[in-house]
């Protein structure tokens, strides 16, 4: 396995496996990678012949005051679990090499209507900053296909959406959510948890499965689900940002004959975010 961090050298590799008539398949990430990112790598060595794994702490994603600047950066021990993984190339670019000429004349991609609300509403440019970013990536390395998780959720419905809209050649490929024995979804910002809030994280995937229990049973009144999921969140310790029962393709407030729901949730256990959600087919 190869790690490039020039984007000549990357074209110059990847114009080789085409001439070849390999496909490739793209799995995007920031880094610090866990048993969730090596899933969706695994995934796209299953569909593709050349898999490029990205790690870049993408800086136009990041709002002021969040983590840019402390997100975990461990390249080394990143390309050990790609090489175990079935990743052919890594590409970890600069800062520099991405956004030359900085972030405030760089071109953005909007994507609307399904970034509202939710982490949208939470996180003012974030999707903004992914759809760029990952409009981009798709550009340097024009994959045949990429994976993405189903844990961040509306991330994927912003992918989706901009795909189709923009006409991108990429097939869209969603990835199931990988959890912690206990239930916590895998995210490389658990490491910020104290060892006391690690105990309180379970509560996030708790509370998505109380509701969806009672969504299957027949509940109807999902505002009031909703309030009284928040309250349970505040009372496990955690400081919930949004709990909200949705359609799964739109993301609005789903109606209770909705085919299918998705329980979007996130909640700050001290200066944490951790977000998850759960999908209801009935
Ligand atoms: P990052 O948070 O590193 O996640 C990279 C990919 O891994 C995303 O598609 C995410 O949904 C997936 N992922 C994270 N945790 C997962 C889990 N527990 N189970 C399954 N998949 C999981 O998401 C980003 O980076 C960035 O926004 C990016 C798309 C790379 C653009 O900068």
């Amino acid at each position: 396995m190869r790690t490039v961090h020039s984007l000549k050298e990357l074209r110059t590799i990847l114009r080789g496996y085409r001439r070849q008539g390999k496909t490739i398949g793209l799995v995007p990430t920031m880094g610090n990678l866990h048993e969730g990112h090596v899933s969706l790598v695994r995934k796209a060595a299953e569909m593709a012949d050349v898999v490029v794994t990205s790690i870049f702490v993408n800086p136009m994603q990041f709002g002021v005051g969040e983590d840019l600047d402390t997100y975990p950066r461990t390249l080394a021990e990143d390309q050990d679990k790609l090489a175990s993984a079935g990743s052919t190339l890594v590409f970890a670019p600069s800062a520099e090499e991405v956004y030359p000429e900085g972030l405030a004349k760089h071109t953005q991609v909007v994507v609307p209507d399904v970034s509202d609300g939710h982490c949208g509403a939470s996180r003012p440019g974030h999707f903004e900053g992914v759809a760029t970013v990952v409009t981009m990536l798709f550009n340097m390395i024009q994959p045949d296909l990429a994976v993405f998780g189903e844990k961040d959720f509306q991330q994927l419905a912003v992918i989706r959406k901009m795909v189709r809209d923009l006409m991108m050649p990429v097939d869209v490929v969603g990835a199931p959510t990988i959890r912690e024995d206990d239930g916590l979804a895998k995210s490389s910002r658990n490491g910020y948890l104290s060892a006391e809030e690690r105990e309180m994280a379970p509560a996030v995937y708790q509370t998505l499965q109380a509701t969806a229990q009672k969504i299957t049973e027949g509940h109807t009144d999902f505002q009031a689900l909703e309030s009284e999921a928040m309250q349970s969140l505040a009372r496990a310790g955690l400081r919930p940002d949004y709990f909200n029962i949705v359609n799964s393709e739109t993301l609005k407030p789903a109606s209770p004959e909705d085919p299918e729901i998705t329980i979007l949730a996130a909640a700050f256990l001290g200066t944490t975010r951790l977000i998850d959600n759960l999908s209801i087919t009935r």
